[in-house]
């Protein structure tokens, strides 16, 4: 018998207390007779309202500045992984809105963050995006005048034009720089709390999934048409799974995704893969799962679900493939899409099979830009492999376009995705209601990250 993902919730449960009926991600988890980390099993939502979201937050100009004013120049924000910047003299540039910082490792081994202005007359060291390596020093192109790595003055042309100037004062404008997981994150406040506090439950819940013994193998940076808020949300709920990603419906449970908001800046979801649907009106046997699932239905071995045998036979193949041990990794680890978000843009996921980062940075309050990286365990044997080449994709460049990524069918999920927000935003833009209205749980992460801006541009 099919479970009715359109049943009402019962009348004596309050607010936000309803839930899809089947087997929770916690259920999956002790099917799996397995040991996956405390954090798996972690739960934590709290219901936070069901006001509609006006799409003036979206929408409005005067949002737009407010959110540049108070809130992108208080975040962190991850700029570049450290091993794109991997020795003395290599630089990073990291934009968001008007805001522009070049990231540069010293000699001394020391990533540093300064503004990318000229304190001469404003000119920008580098280009918006790009990155370059082996300086000495930085010079700026437009008069010359230049600076040490670690950004004091080192020279100034016709310095007898400037007795006003004194070489302490005159540094490059330096703001804070920290590293996590391999990826450098920035903060343009100068009174930033540290990016460990920032982080809150993310360092703690990453223990065992160390991202800086990970390396990029593909990497898009593609023009999104929407508000960066709006398209970034796409990702931050897996209730639209069921129209917008059908051919995923078979294998997971998507309605019973579990929802956590862990502290002001994470949030996260956890969906099964690979655990079949519970929503059917015909049921699935494990050996028919296990044939959706990419294997000889008959190879099912005795007494474990498709599930566990998808696990164990990833765990060796893809483990050989990829030149890493992945024994130690439960089912959910190797399986599951877990997806932690970091206010204010960023998704990290620490899973095998979707080992996404995301980030989303406003282009106006029209567009956005999404970064995607892949990041896979560094090989045991031999040495770190240098991240690949950043690809450029305007908007109507799909994800199936990517060398790197055609062969992968996360490609095409992310296109169905990034499909959606041409109508999205037309959409939202024609709405006379003007307010979105969220369901309780699945888009509780929507509503929660909503809650947070509020904080910064209060
Ligand atoms: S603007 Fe940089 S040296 Fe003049
Ligand atoms: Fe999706």
């Amino acid at each position: 018998m099919a479970l009715d993902i359109y049943a009402p919730a019962a009348e004596d449960l309050a607010p936000g207390e309803a839930r899809c009926p089947g087997p929770s991600p916690q259920d999956v988890l002790d099917q799996d007779g397995d040991t996956p980390p405390a954090a798996l099993r972690a739960q934590a939502y709290e219901y936070l309202g069901n006001e509609d979201l006006s799409l003036e937050r979206y929408t409005s100009q005067a949002f737009y500045d407010l959110e540049v004013e108070r809130m992108w120049s208080k975040t962190w924000q991850w700029a570049c992984r450290e091993e794109h910047i991997p020795d003395a003299g290599d630089f990073y540039v990291y934009d968001v809105a008007h805001y522009s910082v070049l990231v540069v490792r010293g000699n001394d081994e020391r990533i540093r963050a300064f503004i990318n202005s000229c304190p001469h007359r404003g000119m920008q060291f580098a280009d918006a995006g790009s990155k370059g390596s082996g300086k000495q020093f930085l010079r700026c192109p437009f008069h010359g005048m230049s600076w040490h790595l670690d950004g004091t003055l080192r020279e100034i042309p016709c310095r007898w034009d400037f007795p006003h100037v004194s070489d302490d004062s005159f540094g490059l404008d330096e703001v804070p720089c920290d590293v996590w997981g391999g990826f450098v994150f920035i903060n343009l406040d100068k009174n930033a709390p540290p990016l460990h506090d920032y982080l809150e439950v993310l360092p703690e819940h990453f223990a065992g999934w160390p991202l800086e013994e990970r390396y990029v193998v593909m990497h898009t940076e593609k023009v999104l048409p929407g508000n960066w808020k709006m398209c970034m949300e796409g990702f931050l709920e897996a209730y639209h799974v069921l129209a917008t990603h059908p051919e995923g419906l078979r294998s997971s449970g998507w309605a019973n995704t579990q929802y956590d908001l862990f502290s002001p800046h994470v949030s996260r979801f956890l969906q099964n893969l690979s655990s079949g649907n519970p929503h059917f009106e015909r049921e699935f046997t494990q050996a028919q799962l296990f044939e959706f699932l990419g294997h000889n239905p008959d190879d099912l071995p005795a007494g474990k679900t498709a599930r566990q045998a998808h696990a164990d036979i990833l765990r060796d193949s893809f483990g050989a493939e990829i030149g890493v041990d992945l024994s130690h990794l439960s089912n959910s680890e190797m399986l599951d899409s877990i997806e932690y978000h970091v206010f204010p843009n960023a998704c990290f996921f620490p899973g095998i099979v979707i080992p996404l980062i995301y980030r989303f940075r406003p282009l106006g309050v029209d567009k956005c830009i999404h970064d995607i990286m892949m990041l896979r365990p560094v090989p045991v044997e031999g040495e770190r492999p240098p991240p690949v080449e950043k690809v450029a994709l305007d908007v109507d460049e799909p994800y199936v376009s990517v060398p790197d990524f055609k062969e992968n069918r996360l490609s095409y999920v992310l296109d169905q995705d990034t499909d959606n927000f041409k109508r999205q935003w037309a959409g939202m833009k024609a709405s006379l209601k003007g307010s979105q209205t969220l369901g309780n749980y699945q888009e509780a992460r929507i509503r929660h990250f909503h809650k947070t801006l509020d904080s910064y541009l209060a």
